[in-house]
């Protein structure tokens, strides 16, 4: 559903977009990675991901200061098409596994940055809320279990977390998931809040 809304939303860059990133990509040089590589190609994702990967939109995840391996492991689903984004899959087909490494060390530096986005600050107890933490963390900072949570806009949480539920996100990581299957919608729309509004 709001799957295809924003999809649709981004399509309309996709035209444009496709054919520039069909001429950067073109000659794609494989090169081993260094920090400056990482720079370089990231430019590539400030357009939507925001400078240094702080992403000001309401539905498209901030980058910088993720983890790597998360990071990492993203790219690599949507290279493979395990996990469906267009857009996503379009660009990360475009690089090679050592360029993924790069982008991904490189935003992994960078500090955290919360952009401003639409929170209702919401207390949980109890209930699923207890699980998250298991995985991402005390307070969603994230684990060598899972990525961090913790000041994603929550819209991109809540169309992250329906994904999971209805099967759509795929994945290994996804597996992990699977502990959404039992949550209530309302209680996953608070999750989305709580874990928004956590900075
Ligand atoms: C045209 C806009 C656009 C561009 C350009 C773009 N992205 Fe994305 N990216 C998105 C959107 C939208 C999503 C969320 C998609 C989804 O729900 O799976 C996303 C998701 C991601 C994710 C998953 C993050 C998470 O928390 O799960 C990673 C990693 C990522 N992008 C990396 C990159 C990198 C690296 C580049 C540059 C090489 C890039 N993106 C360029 C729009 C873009
Ligand atoms: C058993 C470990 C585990 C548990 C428990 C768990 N998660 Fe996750 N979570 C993960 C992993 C691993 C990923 C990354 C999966 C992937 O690669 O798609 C993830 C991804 C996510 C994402 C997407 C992040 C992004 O950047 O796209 C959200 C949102 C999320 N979890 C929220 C929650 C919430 C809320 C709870 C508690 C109800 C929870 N998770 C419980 C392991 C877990």
């Amino acid at each position: 559903m709001s799957k295809t809304r924003w999809k649709s939303g981004l399509l309309g860059m996709v035209g444009p977009l496709g054919l520039a990133l069909a001429m950067v990509y073109a000659p794609a040089p494989v090169v081993g990675a260094d920090p400056g590589e990482g720079f370089r190609l990231s430019l590539t994702c400030a357009g939507c991901h925001g400078t240094d990967g702080a992403a000001p939109g309401e539905t498209i995840p901030i980058l910088g200061g993720q983890r790597a391996d998360y990071l990492r492991a993203a790219l690599a689903d949507y290279k493979s098409g395990t996990r469906d984004f267009y857009v996503m899959n379009f660009i990360a087909r475009a690089y090679s596994d050592d360029q993924i490494g790069a982008i991904a060390d490189w935003f992994a530096a960078k500090p955290w940055v919360d952009t401003p986005t639409r929170t209702r600050a919401i207390g949980i107890s109890g209930g699923a809320g207890e699980t998250c933490a298991e995985c991402h963390g005390e307070g969603g900072g994230g684990s060598g279990k899972g990525p961090r949570i913790a000041g994603q806009p929550a819209a991109y949480l809540l169309e992250a977390m329906m994904a999971y539920k209805a099967g759509t996100r795929g994945g290994d990581g996804g597996a992990a998931m699977k502990v959404l299957a039992e949550v209530g919608d309302g209680e996953i729309e608070d999750l989305a809040h709580h874990y928004a509004g956590l900075r």
